[in-house]
């Protein structure tokens, strides 16, 4: 019998095959949790460890292929871990009968619209379809400092652009097969990377996030276009789709990709989202995480970029007086962004970091270090 402080921790019934804890036995701080579910799965219920990567990958390609049949999918694409191995799955089983789309809105980092469309067109081979929307989404922004309003007009924008080169999409499929003369209309799914924990986990992951950030997905688009979902991720966690991701040849720069969030350096920029801060802030984005990666550190941390404050400052630089932006550094480790600590960085990092940014990107004259970890704070600034 296992109990805490106060009640009964875990009970048996071996006459009728039940067996239950009060407590989160695969959670990391559990000692023994992983023991005590192997022996569960294992000697109890004999299951067999045949999952693998390889066999995952077989029947994931033969069951899209019989779902989807001579129907066509799209995909939104972020050139993020899940939704690229998603893409890759699929494509596998219906090739170019996939389309993504991977919108460009404008609070991307440095070179990220065209490193993305070099990664997921050329070294994946995934019919891509790459919209630049900047200009729409940041003129929106225009004069915005709410984080709530920015997150809602970035998600909102989004749909609208997504739904646009949707529809165009869907429209010439079926014309293209009325040209065949195949007749009936073809049907139309979606991909979409969700994972494991976003479905079982709905309480704690849409449910206290949701209260305080509004999170930006597709949500709402399958059901108005008539479109069917194709999740083929969701049964799996994050370092399943990374071994899967693996076994499918894909660049270790895309499996090994930081969580980036859906309205991008527009939670990283506190204030007006402004052409002119974008670029600071990309600037600065580009020197933290290349430090960090020239240090060994980056695949070690869950997450580390650079946030831009609208806090002005007096500094020198050689004879002169400068007035100029502040830029937060932010480093967290975590299990799956629910909660996070703060990276203890190396100082000779920080100082390199600090160093280069203040030198290298004209108005930004102070950089300072958030040492704060989730809760009490969150891991995005906005
Ligand atoms: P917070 O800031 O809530 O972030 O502690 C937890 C994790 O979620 C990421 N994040 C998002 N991801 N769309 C996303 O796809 C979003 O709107 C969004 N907001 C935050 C964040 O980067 C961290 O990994």
């Amino acid at each position: 019998m296992a109990r805490s402080s106060s009640a009964l921790a875990a009970i048996e019934n071996p006459q009728r095959k039940t067996w239950a804890v009060q407590f989160h036995p695969e959670v990391h701080h559990t000692k023994l949790g992983t023991d005590l579910l192997r022996n569960f799965v294992f000697d109890i219920c004999h299951a067999e460890p045949n999952w693998t990567p390889q066999r995952f990958i077989d029947e994931t390609v033969a069951s899209i292929e019989k779902t989807v049949g001579d129907g066509n999918a799209i995909c939104a694409l972020s050139g993020g871990v899940d939704s690229s191995v998603a893409a890759v799955l699929v494509h596998r089983a219906i090739g170019d009968r996939l389309t993504c789309v991977f919108v460009n809105n404008g609070v991307l980092r440095k070179d990220e619209f065209q490193k993305v469309q070099t990664n997921l067109r050329d070294r994946l081979g995934l019919n891509l379809v790459a919209v630049d929307a900047s200009d729409r989404f940041l003129s929106k922004l225009a004069g915005v400092t709410d984080p709530e309003k920015k997150r809602k007009i970035i998600g909102n924008e989004f749909i609208a652009v997504f739904d646009d080169e949707a529809e165009k999409l869907i429209r010439r499929h079926q014309q293209e097969k009325v040209s065949n003369g195949s007749g009936a209309k073809k049907a139309e799914f979606l991909v979409q990377g969700t994972l494991y924990p976003d479905v079982i986990e709905s309480r704690s992951v849409r449910g206290p996030s949701q209260t305080i950030k509004t999170h930006h997905n597709v949500g709402g688009l399958p059901e108005k276009m008539n479109l069917k979902l194709i999740e083929p991720l969701k049964d799996l966690f994050k370092d399943e789709v990374r071994r899967i991701g693996r076994d499918l040849r894909m660049p270790e720069e895309i499996l090994q990709r930081q969580p980036f969030p859906g309205p991008g350096l527009a939670v990283r920029i506190l204030g007006e989202v402004t052409p002119e801060r974008v670029k600071l802030l990309q600037e600065a984005d580009e020197i933290v995480v290349s430090e960090i990666k020239a240090a060994g550190l980056y695949n070690q941390i869950w997450q580390s970029f650079a946030v831009l404050l609208p806090v002005m400052s007096v500094g020198v630089m050689g004879d002169y007086r400068t007035y100029a932006y502040t830029c937060a550094i932010r480093a967290v480790h975590s299990e799956d962004g629910m909660t996070a600590d703060w990276v203890p960085l190396p100082y000779d990092v920080l100082r390199t970091i600090s160093s280069r940014i203040v030198n290298e990107i004209r108005g930004i004259n102070r950089v300072v270090y958030d040492v704060t970890s989730k809760p009490p704070g969150t891991i995005e600034w906005e």
